[in-house]
């Protein structure tokens, strides 16, 4: 008679063999697993721990466990048939495609000539055949009949496959993402529906040219809206295929064609300078350093230095450039690596710089609001969307601490080696803002987000600025900090998105700047010069492209705004 071990401590079911040395756990599943003719003829042995002795169940264990045992065979049972029943749909499949490759679609050449065509430029090609290449935006399969919506970058088309056309082993593997070239005649969309363009592609031949996973590996398992924040900035790559991603970008790039043209109305030329720079600009604690052929050199933080030396050369200058900023900020308004469009101009004053500011943001924006392009991707992402009304306002620092102070905002107190004072519960201590604070960026959005309009904000203690940035005049006698010709230009909902000043025009000025801020002036040489040769007053400012885009269309952080975002910690893809 064949014996079989039940352990309930130490035993397993899934593992076990019944032995001695493996024995199973539950007796239902030691009679489950013995043929039903030799239940009868088998001795089943219990314990209930490794310190009990085998024994004989007893009867009312051994009916209970006959029922489990009939429970789990129903379940094996039930488990087959659907494997059975998924094997028959698989070899249903296998056989339908065998047959699908037996359909084999060819272009009729009597019809007339298709036109290759990009989405964009379809319009006029109405009535006509024409040939358009993309990738399946949308897909939906029903009998005979196959809707997609292509997108070729230059927009969405709807297509229509009917019945051969719907039959090939490429229409029957079918998925979104892939590539694919569609033939066929553009009709007019009858009255009643809509589609992208107001026009339909009615498809008579076409074919696969980059197929595209199905099952697991699909594109909509890999990514979809609720995907975690850390899997997107991992698959930015397939992110971008996103209506809103590729908006923002398209939006991007209407943007910076519309400030070039803004700034060729003003007469500033464009000018492209390095990156790898070995001068500082916004002080050494944000630099990113790399060995430079046996010496040391930076990326750049801002092209302005460069920008001043064109004044004689071009005149009125601006660039858009790379600027790295190596510091340890996860703010959704800061970003390692950020698109800067910077501008220097001659012989003007500190209130044509901020005129100019303003003038060029809102030529730009009424651009791209007079652009049907760009005018229906800002709506679709920042519904409402109304230009700023001008002028600007404009609010002196002073003005801003007592702003501040009379709306009860006040910032962390800091004791003097510039450590937060903290309570002995471990709180920040609030304090009052004074003259001479740095007004930090929470502080300046609460103020920016309650005001709800564009701000420029100037004339900022000299301590807290650059060196290069030229001081206020004074009256003679007067004490307390010396304030600079800076401006900040705040937007409601991002804050800060350009930062500008007066430059120092006088030689002595200049090296007193580079004393106080602790900087060695041999490696500046070429930026002292403009001092030396026909020093003129000129300022400048740089705006950051993200920020001016998440403002535009409403994003939630910079990160949305560029290509490929770095952060701390993250350069892919
Ligand atoms: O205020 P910032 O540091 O000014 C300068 O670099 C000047 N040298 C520019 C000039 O006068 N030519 O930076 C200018 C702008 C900011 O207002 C902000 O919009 C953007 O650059 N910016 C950043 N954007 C994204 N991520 C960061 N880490 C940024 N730092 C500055």
């Amino acid at each position: 008679m064949a014996t079989i071990y039940i352990d309930a401590s130490s035993g397993s079911d899934a593992a076990g063999r019944g032995t001695l040395d493996q024995p199973y756990q539950t007796l239902g599943y030691a009679i489950f697993s013995t043929s039903t003719d030799s239940v009868d003829s088998t001795k089943y042995l219990f314990r209930a721990s490794a310190e009990a002795e085998y024994d004989a169940p007893t009867q009312s264990a051994t009916k209970k466990a006959k029922k489990d045992a009939q429970g789990l065979e129903k379940k094996r049972q039930k488990a087959a048939q659907e494997e059975k029943q998924l094997q028959e749909k698989r070899e249903k499949r296998e056989r339908m495609l065998e047959e699908s490759k037996k359909v084999i679609i060819t272009e009729d050449e009597s019809l007339p000539k298709a036109t290759k065509a990009k989405i964009v430029k379809l319009e006029p090609l109405r009535g006509q055949r024409v040939r358009v290449s993309g990738w399946i935006h949308r897909l939906r399969i029903q009998q005979e009949l196959t809707f997609i919506v292509l997108r070729d970058g230059t927009g969405y088309l709807q297509a229509v496959l009917t019945g051969q056309l719907t039959k090939t082993y490429d229409a029957k593997t079918l998925e979104l993402e892939a590539a694919v070239e569609l033939t066929g005649t553009l009709q007019v969309v009858p009255e009643g529906k809509t589609a992208p363009g107001g026009h339909e592609l009615t498809v008579d031949f076409w074919r696969t040219l980059g197929s595209a996973p199905g099952a697991e590996d699909a594109f909509s398992n890999r990514l979809n809206e609720q995907s975690d924040p850390s899997i997107m900035a991992d698959l930015r790559h397939l992110v971008l295929r996103g209506e809103t991603a590729s908006g923002v970008l398209r939006l991007r790039a209407a943007l910076l064609s519309a400030f070039r043209t803004t700034y060729e109305a003003h007469n500033v030329l464009e000018v492209t300078p390095p990156c790898l720079v070995q001068t500082s600009v916004e002080g050494g604690a944000t630099l990113f350093q790399l060995p430079y052929y046996g010496q040391e050199a930076y990326l750049t933080q801002s092209s302005q230095l460069y920008l001043e030396t064109c004044l004689p050369s071009l005149g009125d200058v601006f660039c858009v450039q790379e600027s790295f900023r190596a510091e340890n900020s996860h703010t959704r308004r800061h970003l390692s690596e950020y698109t800067h469009l910077e501008a220097e101009l001659a012989f003007i004053t500190f209130n044509d710089l901020m005129s100019h500011i303003e003038a060029v943001i809102c030529e730009t924006v009424d651009k791209l609001l007079a652009n049907p392009i760009a005018a229906s991707i800002i709506q679709q992402l920042n519904p409402g969307f109304k230009a700023p009304a001008r002028p600007f306002k404009r609010m002196a620092y002073a003005e801003a601490i007592n702003w501040l102070n009379e709306h009860g905002i006040k910032h962390e107190a800091e004791d003097a080696g510039g450590n937060v004072i903290k309570d002995e519960q471990g709180n920040a201590k609030m304090v009052e803002h004074a003259i001479g604070d740095d007004i930090a960026e929470a502080a300046e959005r609460q103020m920016t987000d309650i005001i709800g309009t564009p701000i420029f904000l100037y004339g900022f203690p000299a301590e807290l600025k650059a060196f290069y940035m030229k001081k206020m005049p004074r009256e003679k006698g007067a004490t307390g900090p010396i304030f600079t010709e800076s401006c900040d230009l705040l937007m409601p909902n991002v804050g800060e998105i350009v930062g500008g000043s007066m430059r120092i025009a006088d030689m002595e000025e200049l090296f007193e700047g580079y004393k106080r801020e602790g900087i060695d002036p041999k490696p500046y040489y070429w930026y002292t010069d403009q001092r030396k040769y026909g020093t003129c007053e000129h300022g400048g400012y740089g705006l950051g492209v993200e920020r001016f885009l998440a403002w535009l269309a409403n994003r939630y952080t910079v990160r949305e705004c560029t290509l490929y975002p770095r952060w701390p910690g993250r350069a892919t893809p």
